[in-house]
This record gives C-alpha cells, sequence and structure tokens, in this order.
C-alpha cells in the first residue's frame, strides 16, 4: 500500500503513512503554459490511498488527475474535508445540488471513500461507492483537555453543531450547551444570548467549520458581554475565509484551533490517526 497526497493535503498524507507503516507515492506536479495541471506519479503498490481535500476548483483537478493516475492499483480516496457539501440541496429553484455533484464525480475510480465530520452525513448517500467519515469529537476532546482549563463549557454555536459538541463534552465529563444561531448572511450571523445565563468561567467554542469567522466571532462577543472569563475555539475544518481570524481574535477569542484536514497555522490537532483506523477496518 502507498499512501498519495495531492499539494494541499502533504502533512496529514504523511501522518496517515505513518500511522499505516506505508510509503508515501512519489508525485510530481506542475503547469502547462496555459495553466492546465499535469502529474505524474512513482512507481504503484497494489492498493493506493489518495489523500487530498477538496478545497478549491484546482484541488478537485488535482484529485481526479491522481485517482486516474493510480488506475492500475486499488484506490482507496480520503478527502479530509469535502468542500462544496454545505449545498446539499436546492435552496432555491435552479441551483445544483454541490454536494451530490462532487461526491458522483470523485466516486469514479476508486472503490471507497472516507471523510472526516461532514457537515451533513446526508451527503455521503451521494457517493456510488462506499462512503464513511470519521468524527474527531474525540480528538477535539483530548486536545482541550491539554488545554488545562479549569471546568470549561464546552458550547456549540447552533443547534446542528449540538450532537458534536456532546461528543467533545463526554471526553472530558464537562458541562455542555448549545446557542440559537440565525444567519442574516453568509458574513452576518445573530446569536441568541445563552439560555442557560451566563457562564463566569472558561468556554470553547466547538463547531464543524470555521468559514468567516461570523458565527463563532458573534458567539464570543455574546459570551464575553455576559461575563465569561476566556472564550476558546476549537473546529475540526479551518477554512479561515478572508479576515476570519482578525475577526476572531478581536471578538476576544484567545486560543483558536482546527485539525488538519485542512492544513495551515491553526492544525493543532490532528485527523491522522481516526482515518488510519477507518482505513484499516
Ligand atoms: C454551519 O452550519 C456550520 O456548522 C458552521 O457553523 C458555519 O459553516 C460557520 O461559518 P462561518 O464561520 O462563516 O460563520
Amino acid at each position: 500500500m502507498k499512501i498519495a497526497c495531492t499539494g494541499r493535503s502533504r502533512a496529514l498524507g504523511a501522518r496517515i503513512a505513518e500511522h499505516l507503516e506505508a510509503g508515501l507515492l512519489e508525485t510530481n506536479l506542475s503547469r502547462f503554459p496555459d495553466g492546465e495541471i499535469y502529474l505524474r506519479t512513482g512507481p504503484l503498490d497494489e492498493t493506493t490511498v489518495v489523500v487530498g481535500s477538496l478545497l478549491s476548483s484546482d484541488s478537485l483537478v488535482e484529485l481526479l488527475l491522481l485517482i486516474d493516475a493510480c488506475h492500475r492499483s486499488e484506490v482507496l480516496l480520503v478527502i479530509p474535508y469535502l468542500g462544496y457539501a454545505r449545498q446539499d440541496r436546492e435552496f432555491r429553484q435552479g441551483e445544483p445540488v454541490s454536494a451530490r455533484a462532487m461526491a458522483q464525480a470523485l466516486s469514479h475510480g476508486v472503490s471507497q471513500v472516507v471523510t472526516v465530520n461532514v457537515h451533513k452525513e446526508s451527503v455521503l448517500s451521494h457517493f456510488t461507492v462506499p462512503a464513511s467519515q470519521v468524527n474527531l469529537a474525540p480528538e477535539v476532546g483530548d486536545f482541550i483537555a491539554g488545554l488545562g482549563l479549569e471546568n470549561p463549557l464546552i458550547l456549540a454555536p447552533d443547534t446542528g453543531a449540538a450532537p458534536f459538541a456532546t461528543g467533545v463534552a463526554s471526553r472530558g465529563g464537562w458541562e455542555c450547551d448549545h446557542l440559537e444561531k440565525t444567519r442574516l448572511s453568509g458574513e452576518e450571523v445573530r446569536v441568541e444570548p445563552r439560555k442557560g445565563g451566563p457562564w463566569r468561567g472558561d468556554v470553547v467554542l466547538v463547531d464543524d467549520i470555521i468559514s468567516t469567522g461570523a458565527t463563532l466571532a458573534a458567539a464570543a462577543r455574546m459570551l464575553r458581554a455576559q461575563g465569561a472569563k476566556g472564550v476558546h475555539a476549537v473546529c475540526v475544518h479551518g477554512l479561515f475565509a478572508g479576515t476570519a481570524l482578525t475577526l476572531l481574535h478581536s471578538a476576544g477569542i484567545s486560543q483558536i484551533a482546527a485539525s488538519d484536514t485542512i492544513e495551515g497555522p491553526n492544525s493543532l490537532y490532528s485527523a491522522a490517526g481516526p482515518i488510519a483506523r477507518a482505513l484499516s477496518r
């Protein structure tokens, strides 16, 4: 077995290889003069684990090319961050179900798909091969335990993230709650004051995705106004679009952590262990 990674998932791919005691497939990537992507791999084994997050149009093309280049082996596909999953239905007539379009395109030539905390589980049914997800709630719990906070409140910013927060909190036996969020636009949200009243200690906001940061910034401002001692944020997929990090810091969030499903300076814990275990099953 060899692990093949796209350019944006190299660190995670190397960690998965380490867990599986597998080698890395040499992959050279360049561009044709017109901008098209060219890649070439080294010699294949019988099985290839292709690891690549879907973060942009280029990363989709890179994944499709890498899967095709590995067609002489059995290909297991790991999509650590499955972009386009939030458009999981036709909200308005004429829109695509983008999650379905991506899932179908990425099912060709692979025998199995593993992803991480997909926005909605129903998205997995769009793959035409067996697809599963791993849940990083235990890893988030372990990361929070390492912060050494005294009796933190684990708080989801909306009802959708409440089950995830429950899983995180159970790791440390911490108290858990969720807020009510109304999305006003892509970059604006309103968060209701916490029904359980002020929390004077440390609060850790947990969510699957941080994109613009608007959700957690609104939650943090409300918590600080209610007298929270410290507000921290841990997500699975740290997209940090535009000025998200500045927005989060200026809302009073001291620590912002994400996994390595999207690699960056805030990737402070890894999805490699759970992914490797899912591949071994
Ligand atoms: C929404 O349902 C998700 O769970 C996240 O809360 C959302 O994607 C975060 O987006 P943003 O950081 O732009 O508020």
